[in-house]
């Protein structure tokens, strides 16, 4: 299985954001942590940090025909953003979203995803086992 997996805004600061809620890991060591579980699952990535809309849209875009599915932390973005929203819907990636916090427990503004509707399944809170569970799903979905 091909798998996309794109880090929204900010996330390129892993390590120094606020630690108390998103751990002290960086980007590149939980892309290490997900490039090995997804290796041991037998599936391919490739993984991607953009702080902007467009730029996601696009990478989405170009990766979509390789992608079997899409695990995605849209960051910000999951709390307003239709058009990548709208993205993913209309290149149909079966698509998870994951979250390092819980967003059902922060500010109000977290508490609503737009992209949420257009997921098959949402894993948060967890730190970086939120994508490799993320991942497990992906290996559920195979074949479906
Ligand atoms: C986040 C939660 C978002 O509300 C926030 O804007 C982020 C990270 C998370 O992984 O917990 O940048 O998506």
């Amino acid at each position: 299985m091909n798998v996309l997996v794109i880090h929204g805004p900010n996330l390129h600061l892993l390590g120094r954001r606020d630690p108390g809620i998103y751990g002290t890991a960086t980007l590149a060591r939980l892309n290490a942590g997900i490039k090995k579980h997804a290796a041991a699952l037998g599936f391919k990535v490739r993984a991607f940090q953009s702080n902007s809309e467009g730029r996601i849209i696009d990478l989405l875009t170009a990766n979509a025909a390789w992608a079997d599915a899409l695990v995605i932390n849209p960051a910000a973005y999951t709390h307003y953003s239709y058009a990548i929203r709208d993205a993913i819907e209309a290149l149909a990636l079966p698509a998870v979203e994951v979250h390092l916090s819980d967003i059902s427990r922060r500010e109000p503004f977290r508490r609503v995803s737009v992209i949420r509707p257009v997921c098959l399944a949402q894993f948060k809170g967890e730190g970086a086992l939120s994508y490799l569970k993320a991942l497990d799903y992906c290996a559920s979905i195979k074949g479906k």
